[in-house]
């Protein structure tokens, strides 16, 4: 049976100086989770924000926090993010050397594990973690901004990767009520949206539309 459709605004699109009300916006949209974009300068070319955001968030909210670490040394920091109130936490293959334990320290805490690929890394890399990821978040733009065009490329890699694991499959970057659909009809069940769903004048109704898209 197909699963339903999810979507998480992501805060990276949020005005910062207002954060608080920015997640009200989101509740009051009936968003299902909060994306948390987390870069460190390295792996991505951006800085964003720390453990210590969100540990603010978790205190506004009761939505799952979705916290995605774009960081080269996931290992070292994933207590602070663990301990900051984090529901799902995602790390990059591309940045692991041993993607089996970090998944499992994230599971052992009783959060749900993610791991994710960017657009030119192949669907096969992930082969060793598909028994113990929970969720895969397929970047489809380069990771480290938000605002970015969706790279179509990366939907045969989606469909590839729904015929290999059953678990939850996001989809982060670039994402519209256009190319969700796109995303959706390839196997995904996780909708990120960052610029589509902050800039909109009716939030509500941009998530309830992506909600409503079928395969
Ligand atoms: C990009 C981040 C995304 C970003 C998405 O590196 O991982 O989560 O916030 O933003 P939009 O939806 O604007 O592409
Ligand atoms: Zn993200």
């Amino acid at each position: 049976m197909d699963k339903e459709i999810t979507v998480g605004p992501s805060l990276l699109a949020a005005d910062f100086s207002m954060l608080k009300d920015e997640i009200k916006r989101a509740e009051e949209a009936k968003a299902d989770f909060l994306h948390c974009d987390i870069m460190d300068g390295h792996f991505v070319p951006n800085i964003s924000f720390g453990p210590s955001i969100v540990k603010d968030i978790r205190k506004n909210t009761e939505l799952t926090l979705d916290v995605h670490l774009m960081i080269e040394d996931a290992q070292k920091y994933l207590n602070a993010f663990i301990d900051a109130g984090s529901d799902i936490i995602t790390v990059h293959i591309e940045t692991l050397k041993e993607p089996r334990k970090i998944l499992e320290d994230i599971k052992c805490a009783g959060l749900k594990a993610g791991i994710s690929l960017n657009p030119e890394t192949s669907a096969d890399s992930l082969k060793d973690v598909l028994d113990i990821a929970d969720m895969i978040l397929i970047m489809t733009v380069h990771p480290g901004f938000g605002g970015q065009s969706f790279i179509k490329d990366c939907l045969p890699k989606i469909e590839k990767i729904r015929e290999m694991f059953d678990g939850d499959l996001e989809v982060d970057g670039g994402i519209n009520y256009e190319t969700a659909q796109l995303a959706v009809k390839a196997g995904i069940n996780m909708v990120i949206a960052g610029t589509h769903l902050f800039s909109s004048h009716d939030m509500k109704k941009d998530i309830e539309n992506i909600k409503c898209l079928k395969r």
